[in-house]
């Protein structure tokens, strides 16, 4: 404890009072954020903090949005901002968006806001069963149990209730689902159904119906409670040009057309 505090003071040094009296009764941001330091390494020396001057932290308007969905103090900071960033990249793309598991409709919200911005009008289009997720199977490990992130369509729907005339809800289990919706192209896509059948059932459906240069992203990629989602992931993109890019918050994507150079597992 004592050399990691003297560690995370090696730019100013002082004298431990003096820190903790800046940080306790001063309130003094970076020096609460060292100690934060010394805490966290402390207590899972594995967790990886990150520079707290992050300009999109005070995003208001992105403040707004996670906190009407009870976000702003959640873990999903990171990937709902991803998801925001690469989905202004495919307004240009032709065809519709997609997003196959919207739960409260987090994440379509921010798809059909970017949707107002593309050139000629789009829909977003929602799959989800309302009844939670599939049978998870052994490959999607201990964590999820069938019937997980229940939500009722009305619920969503009422989430998303000023973009009311740009979506469309496609109730039912994917793939059963994907029979109910006209044949179309797609320019974006968020697959977010955390399960390896969902997830391979959902990329096999688009990815013949992704535009050139539209994004396929998945949420669940490379964390290690989605096992299997991963494992579709990867296993689907091993015979294509398109290599899945893993991003340092969670989720990974494609880009369709775009030909990826393969990276070394990053699982163990
Ligand atoms: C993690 S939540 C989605 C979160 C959402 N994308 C967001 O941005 O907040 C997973 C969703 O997938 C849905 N789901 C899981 N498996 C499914 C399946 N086989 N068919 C249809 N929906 C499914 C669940 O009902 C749930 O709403």
């Amino acid at each position: 404890m004592e050399s990691a505090y003297n560690y995370i003071m090696l730019d100013k040094p002082r004298s431990r009072t003096a820190g903790l009296y800046n940080a306790f009764v001063k309130n003094d941001e970076m020096e609460r954020f060292r100690l934060l330091r010394v805490l966290a390494n402390w207590l899972v020396p594995r967790y990886r903090l990150k520079w707290p001057q992050m300009g999109w932290w005070d995003d208001s308007f992105f403040n707004e949005y996670l906190e009407q969905f009870a976000e702003e103090r959640g873990l999903n900071a990171d990937r709902r901002f991803m998801l925001y960033q690469l989905s202004r990249l495919s307004i240009a793309v032709d065809g519709d968006t997609a997003e196959c598991g919207a739960y409260l409709g987090a994440g379509s919200f921010l798809m059909a806001l970017n949707n107002r911005e593309a050139p000629s009008k789009r829909k977003h289009v929602i799959f989800d069963s309302f009844e939670g997720l599939s049978t998870p199977k052994k490959i999607d490990g201990a964590h999820w149990t069938e019937g997980d992130l229940s939500v009722s369509e009305a619920q969503m729907r009422e989430n998303l209730s000023e973009f009311e005339s740009e979506i469309e809800v496609h109730k039912g289990w994917i793939p059963d689902s994907f029979r109910s919706v006209s044949e179309r192209r797609y320019a974006f896509v968020h697959v977010d159904v955390d399960l390896y059948q969902p997830t391979l059932d959902s990329i096999d459906y688009f990815y013949p119906r992704l535009s050139n240069n539209a994004i396929l992203l998945c949420d669940d990629y490379g964390l290690k409670f989605c096992p299997g989602a991963t494992a579709a992931m990867d296993e689907f993109f091993s015979d294509k040009p398109e290599k899945v890019l893993s991003l340092s918050g969670g989720a990974g994507f494609i880009v369709k057309g775009r030909p990826t150079a393969t990276i070394v597992s990053q699982m163990p």
